[in-house]
Formats: structure tokens, sequence, C-alpha cells
């Protein structure tokens, strides 16, 4: 059985006070007996003590929403896979578009967060996606299938099952577009068959594959009936604690 996923994604929002409280908030109503993963990805500034807030319920986790590709020493500023392990997280967020197109992420830089990431024992959420324009060009699952093979496919088998992906069109995030269930359940099956051929059945089979941009309570749950779409990887929607536990119910 898959592994049904809803992460939220805060980006560079929330101060300290509010995203303690969002926390709170999320705790206190969230369903116990749910089987779905829920992951919360606040800036790394609150993530000892989130993680430490979430300790008591088994089904919440909390990601770091990037790692630096080095592993240590002289680089100013930037946070390492091994301070992410220190401080109880369980998951990285690798590859968001964002970070792809406004920090110059490479295929490569990603694949050594990947092996950071991974080298801690922690799991990573592997995010791709193409452009608007790329998928009017129809190269979109070349596209997705090049960020797969470059990012991760140097990995055996044991260490692909430690993977998440997170299928997010550029052209939907944050835009309040988005891609159509069918759109959306074509390129996860896409991608979910990408993984049977490298990988095999079992491994094909058991990889989650969430969907991310403009998911909101009004279409999660269209959205996580598909058959290849495990869950949602969620930016604006995540940061409302009624919205977010709206789209954890869908299932
Ligand atoms: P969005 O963001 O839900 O605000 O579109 C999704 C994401 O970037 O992970």
């Amino acid at each position: 059985m898959r592994k049904n996923i809803v992460a939220g994604n805060w980006k560079m929002n929330l101060t300290r006070g509010s995203s303690l409280g969002l926390v709170d908030e999320i705790l206190e109503k969230i369903s116990k007996d749910k089987n779905t993963e829920i992951i919360l990805s606040p800036p790394f500034l609150y993530l000892y003590k989130i993680a430490k807030m979430c300790r008591f319920n088994k089904n919440v986790k909390v990601a770091a929403q990037n790692c630096s590709k080095e592993v240590k020493g002289a680089f100013t500023g930037e946070i390492s896979a091994e301070m992410i392990a220190s401080c109880a997280a369980d998951y990285v967020i690798i590859g968001h578009s964002e970070r792809r197109e406004y920090f110059l992420e490479s295929n490569d830089d990603l694949a050594a967060k990947v092996n950071n990431t991974l080298a801690e024992n922690l799991k990573v959420i592997f995010c791709c996606g193409e452009s608007l324009k790329q998928r009017e060009n129809e190269i979109h699952f070349d596209w997705i299938k090049q960020q797969l093979t470059q990012g991760l496919f140097h990995l055996d088998s044991t260490k692909i099952s430690e993977i998440v992906i997170a299928y997010e069109p550029i052209w939907a995030i944050g835009t309040g577009v988005t891609a159509s269930t069918e759109q959306a359940q074509e390129m996860h099956n896409f991608i979910r068959n990408i993984f049977y051929e490298k990988y095999g059945n079992e491994v094909g089979e058991k990889i989650s594959i969430l969907y991310g941009g403009s998911c909101k309570p009004t279409n999660a749950k269209e959205l996580f009936s598909q058959k290849d779409i495990d869950g949602g990887l969620i930016g604006g929607a995540s940061l409302n604690a009624d919205d977010f536990l709206a789209i954890i119910n869908s299932f």
C-alpha cells in the first residue's frame, strides 16, 4: 500500500509566533485516526521547535524546505543536511521550482543535495515540474523524465524508496490555476511508469507521488481520487489551518 501524504510548504511566510500558533491549531483539530501522513515544512528557524511540538502525533512529520549541496564548512548562510537531521526533522524538500528558477539550482546540485539528505537518514520530497511554454511545446514529458533521471536515478532501489515525488507544474504554483484532474493524473501515471521501468514493479507501486500547484479544499478531493495521485504539496492553502485540514480530510 502506498502512503497518502499531505505536505504544507510554508515557503518564506509566517513569523515565529504565527507559525507556532498555526501548528497548535493543526495539532488540536487534526483527526487522530487518519492514516494520511502530514508533513509541515516551516522555515529553518522554527524547525526544531515545531518538530518537538509534533513528536507526540505519529502521523505528523516535519520537513526542511531546502538544504545545502555542500556537506559542511565555510559556506556562510548555508544549512547542511546534518544540521537539519540534528533538529529532529524527517524530510527535506529538494528541487522546488522556486529554488531551481530563482537560485539557479541545477540537476547536478539537486543530486548532491539528495545524497547529503539520504546520508543523514532523512527522507526527500523531490519536486519536478514543467513551465507553461514547455507544455505548449509538448516537451513536458521529456522534461520531467530528465529532471528525475538527473536528480535521482543514480540511487539504488533501497535508497529510492526514501523518496517522495512532488509533481508541480510551474504554471499552476501560486497562480490559482490548477492542472486539470486529467492533466495531473496523466503526468503522475507517466512518472510512475518511469519508476516501473527503471526500478521494477515493487518500487513503482510503492512510490508516493504528490500533486502541487493551487491545490485547495475545493479541488483536493477530485485530485486525490485519481489512481496515481497520492496526496499534495500545498503552498498558499497550508498557511490557514482550516484550509489545510480540509485538504487533509479530502482523502
Ligand atoms: P501553491 O504552491 O499551493 O501556493 O500553488 C505549491 C508549492 O509551491 O509547493
